[in-house]
């Protein structure tokens, strides 16, 4: 039975203070071991907030990182600066750093490769545009999203570490979710590509979270669809909504 994960990715909101004030108003309220629960603010905040979630059982992720160890790359931070504030997951290819960033597969996959040599979890983003589910495209573009983003990713670390993350880019911020069913099926069918990389034993370990206006008014069904293990929560992650999703 894999265990359910529910993150929020908070995006560029909230400077230190309110994110602090902000965890501390939901923390006991999201503390449950029924699911992992994981908060990713932005880089600012990680530190802070690593003390406050320090003794619950909240994880913390970072939205982005670098794949190269240190050096001359302004701007960037690395895996080992991630762990150094305690960071368990991070994610990886989210569509806005793929269109805003340039983000490619290429990119993605030596992120998470990186990730995975300090033990933290990548949660690796995949999903199609409008266009492309309107071409009746969109299992060719995740297909090719998930063979390259994960390619050359341990057996075992595929099993205990790596997190996929179907979100459809037209359900992303939108307001406009994908049915129950449309996501399960896009995740049954990642799992299935999955099943193909590796084997059976893989692809029924890996965790594939639904991302795209989760919300509490959805969350239950969602969650409960047969391929689906969790959300990963943008909007709704900001306000108590949060904890309604997390307690599902
Ligand atoms: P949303 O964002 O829940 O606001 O649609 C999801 C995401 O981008 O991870």
């Amino acid at each position: 039975m894999r265990k359910k994960i529910i993150a929020g990715n908070w995006k560029m909101n909230y400077c230190v203070n309110k994110a602090e004030d902000f965890v501390n108003e939901i923390k006991d309220a999201i503390n449950t071991d029924e699911v992992d629960v994981v908060i990713c603010p932005n880089f600012v905040a990680l530190d802070r907030l690593s003390d406050l979630l320090d003794g619950t059982n909240i994880k913390l992720g970072a939205q982005n990182v670098y794949f190269e160890d240190k050096g001359a790359y302004t701007g960037e931070t690395s895996v080992c600066m991630l762990a150094s504030v305690g960071v368990n997951y991070c994610i990886v290819g989210h569509s806005e750093r793929r269109q805003y960033f340039g983000e490619t597969d290429e990119i993605v996959n030596k992120k998470a490769k990186k990730l995975l040599e300090k033990d933290i979890n990548p949660i690796v983003c995949v999903g199609e545009t409008l266009e492309e589910r309107e071409a009746n495209t969109m299992f060719d573009v995740v297909e090719k999203q998930v063979r390259e983003s994960l390619d050359g990713i341990e057996e075992a670390q595929m099993k205990r570490n790596v997190v996929i993350a179907y979100e459809p880019i037209w359900a992303i911020g939108t307001g406009k979710t994908a049915t129950a069913e449309q996501a399960n099926e896009m995740c049954r069918f990642i799992r299935e590509v999955v099943s193909k990389m590796y084997n059976e034993s893989v692809a029924q370990a890996v965790r594939i979270q639904y991302g795209g206006s989760v919300k509490p008014a959805n969350a239950n069904e969602i969650l409960n669809m047969s391929d689906i293990d969790g959300a990963l929560v943008g909007g709704a992650s900001l306000t108590n909504d949060f904890v309604a999703i997390v307690n599902y």
